[in-house]
């Protein structure tokens, strides 16, 4: 385009124009953007010469510092290995009672329990110990085989597995259902089949249960077999038994031991404080 064409000579346009006075200039940036720009392009080549950066064949850049990301998180998981190291000591030579008389130590230990718990235990026993149907209530003071922190730590090192035997053979179904509503409405012992079908022998003169076989409290109205139908659940449950292999009709109950192989002993201290933290007991 010659000069003559040019509405605007003398401007630095570049000559292109449209609808007669648009035009293309062809200014220097403003200085702020410069300095932006050259800025970054610095700083991408220290940042790629510093860090772990550009990919070649079969390896990459590692950086003059020598930074990676799992130095970062090993020199982290040290750091917190080194505040739990005291305590994982001293836990490993206490007992659960002793471990849950020391404040500072139960408080350290019922966070680890609580995830172990999460892991092992809370698919059968529900996620805050609150119990399932057929899986007994861990969160409150009501214990089948007792609530004192060495109950609790045996029954986690070693399993349990209560046996009732069934007695549909021994009463008829009148008997049954009448000694079923006595259970219901707190007065089993006052049932005569009570005795002498032999349920005393096993949930005791009181009807309270005798805590070294689990066999269940008859007369404080909670179940550790529930159901919609809690009348219904006790007729079962004195029908088939638990746990009684000549019955297919028998309820399975059965808690699985975690000592051995499966969990620590450490572990199984820690969920022992827990799980009594959980209830309490004595
Ligand atoms: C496969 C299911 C299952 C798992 C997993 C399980 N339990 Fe149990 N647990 C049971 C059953 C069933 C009983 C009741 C046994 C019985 O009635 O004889 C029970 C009983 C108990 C008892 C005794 C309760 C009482 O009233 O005396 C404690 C304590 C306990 N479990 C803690 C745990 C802990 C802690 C874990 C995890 C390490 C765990 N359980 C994992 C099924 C399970
Ligand atoms: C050999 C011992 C034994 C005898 C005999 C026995 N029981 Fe049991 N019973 C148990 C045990 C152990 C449990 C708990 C089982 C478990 O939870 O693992 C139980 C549980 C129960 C339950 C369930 C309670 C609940 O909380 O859900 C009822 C109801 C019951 N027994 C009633 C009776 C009656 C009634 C008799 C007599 C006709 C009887 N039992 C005889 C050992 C016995």
């Amino acid at each position: 385009m010659s000069d003559e064409e040019n509405k605007f000579p003398g401007e630095n346009n570049t000559g292109h124009f449209w609808d007669d006075d648009l035009r293309e200039l062809d200014n220097e940036p403003p200085t702020w953007w410069t300095i932006g720009f050259h800025a970054s392009w610095i700083f991408v080549i220290v940042y790629t010469l510093l860090y772990p950066s550009w990919p070649m064949i079969d390896t990459h850049f590692k950086g003059l510092l020598g930074w990676t990301s799992i130095a970062e998180y090993k020199e982290d998981l040290k750091s917190i290995e080194s505040v739990r190291a005291p305590y994982e000591n001293k836990i490993k030579d206490m007992s659960a009672a002793d471990i849950l008389a020391d404040d500072n130590l139960s408080k350290y230990v019922t966070a680890s329990g609580k995830v172990l718990f999460g892991d092992n235990c809370s698919a059968c026993h529900g996620a805050g110990g609150q119990g399932n149907v057929g899986f007994p209530v861990l969160a409150d003071d009501d214990w089948l085989y007792g609530g004192t922190i060495t109950d609790i730590e045996t029954s986690i090192n070693v399993g349990r597995q209560g046996i009732m035997p069934g007695h549909a053979a021994m009463l008829d179904d009148e008997k049954i259902d009448a000694l079923s509503t006595s259970i219901f409405e707190g007065k089993a012992v006052e049932n005569a089949s009570y005795t002498e079908a032999g349920c005393i022998g096993c949930h005791g003169a009181d009807g309270k249960g005798l805590s070294f076989m689990g066999s269940a409290n008859l007369v404080d109205g909670i179940y550790r077999f529930t159901a919609a139908d809690q009348l219904s659940s006790i007729k079962h449950t004195i029908k088939y038994g638990v746990n009684n292999p000549a019955d297919s009709q028998s309820r399975i109950a059965v808690m699985p031991a975690f000592g051995g192989a499966k969990l620590s002993d450490t572990e199984i201290k820690k969920l022992a404080v827990y799980v009594h933290k959980l209830g309490g007991g004595q």
